[in-house]
């Protein structure tokens, strides 16, 4: 390893440079050690056809590469519009949805009075990206912890609302970690309580849900939809979007980086919302089959209650500290998320991902003999 000699120019402090928000965050850098059996990002099993990864590989090996992807990246645009029955200029493309919440944090978050500081509100547990995306840009989050039913608290929501009004709302539904829906009810009436604040509806597990909030979107002004390949078989490419009126997109366009979205992630999301969008709902269905038989193996162990999921991960309660049982099922060599760390209610929690058949009954026979 090269060191680095000493620095002649005394009184140079990294520290006194950074945001003084980046010293209560971390560098998210997940467990990178090999598992026999991962269940804990939540992307689907590998079950793509032989048909259709071959299909990828052919659409990879057309190049150019010397040249820079489509700016404009008009035929992604087309190809989700068509999709979802909405047009090109209400889609905007990013390197996965992340990069989409880093264009919203960064595109419309400014203090709304009569409050004085930029603000964003969210629920918790939710996806920790919200925040630390936010966090970064030196924005105030407010998180309103969920009901008993992990279901929206709209009178603390909406008083969170009343004393400082948040720029950008940000929902999952269904939520991470969570895995249900938050309710449709619940939802417009937070709409109509901040009709200046922006609500973005994390749809990233949608393709398991049974119904989506689009009819919500095309009724309420101030809501958008944020949706992402990567729980369908596609998180390799990196690719989310944002679902937003031609005005919002256009706002959103000035801050994207110019080619931000590489040409090989472009053509092959093409080819999901297109001739592959029948192999996207074909692992949707074989992961939600699977979800159902793993939700009724877990669901009869002692101590272990599972809640019902509209998302491609098990939601579970476990009498045994999550913690114990986390690390037990570790050194098995089976990874899934706990969230012990937050404490409280999360202490007895574990989120699992569906994985292939194998997976999930190693996963359930594991857990059977550990709780
Ligand atoms: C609710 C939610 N939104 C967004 C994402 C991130 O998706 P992407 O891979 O498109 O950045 C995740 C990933 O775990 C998620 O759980």
């Amino acid at each position: 390893m090269v060191g680095f000699r000493p620095c002649h120019m005394s009184g140079f402090s990294i520290a006194a440079l950074c945001r003084p928000e980046l010293a209560e965050l971390s560098a998210y850098l997940p467990d990178l050690q090999r598992y026999r059996v991962r269940l804990d990002a939540n992307e689907a099993p590998p079950i793509m056809s032989a048909a259709a990864q071959s299909r990828i590989a052919q659409a990879l090996g057309e190049g150019p590469w010397e040249r820079y992807p489509d700016p404009s990246l008009a035929a992604l645009r087309a190809a989700i519009a068509t999709n979802l029955g909405v047009s090109p200029a209400e889609v905007l493309p990013g390197v996965g949805s992340d990069e989409v919440i880093s264009l919203l944090l960064t595109a419309f978050v400014r203090p709304l009075p009569p409050g004085d500081v930029a603000t964003v509100l969210t629920t918790t547990p939710s996806f920790v990206m919200y925040r630390m995306s936010a966090r970064c840009r030196g924005l105030r989050v407010l998180e309103v912890p969920l009901d008993a039913s992990w279901d929206l608290s709209v009178d603390a929501l909406k008083s969170a609302i009343r004393m400082t009004p948040p720029s950008v709302v940000f929902i999952a539904s269904p939520n991470n970690p969570t895995g249900n829906t938050m309710s449709r009810e619940r939802l417009e009436q937070l709409f109509t309580a901040a009709p200046q604040s922006l609500f973005v509806v994390d749809e990233a597990y949608i393709a398991y849900s049974d119904r989506d909030q689009l009819d919500l979107y095309r009724r309420y002004d101030n809501v958008c939809i944020l949706r992402t390949l990567s729980k369908v078989g596609f998180a390799a490419f990196r690719l989310g979007f944002l679902l937003a009126r031609p005005e919002v997109v256009a706002e959103l366009d000035k801050v994207r980086l110019p080619y931000n979205v590489p040409t090989p992630t472009q053509r092959v999301a093409e080819l999901a919302f297109t001739e592959l969008a029948p192999e996207v709902e074909r692992i949707a269905r074989e992961v939600v089959s699977e979800r159902t038989r793993v939700a009724a193996r877990l669901g009869e162990l002692a101590g272990v209650q599972v809640t019902p999921s509209q998302a491609n991960f098990l939601w579970v309660r476990t009498e045994r500290p999550a913690g114990e049982l986390y690390e037990a099922l570790k050194a098995r060599s089976i990874l899934v998320r706990s969230f012990h760390a937050r404490g409280g209610r999360l202490n007895h929690q574990l989120r699992i991902t569906i994985g292939t058949p194998a997976e999930n009954d190693q996963l359930c026979v594991a857990l059977s003999e550990l709780t």
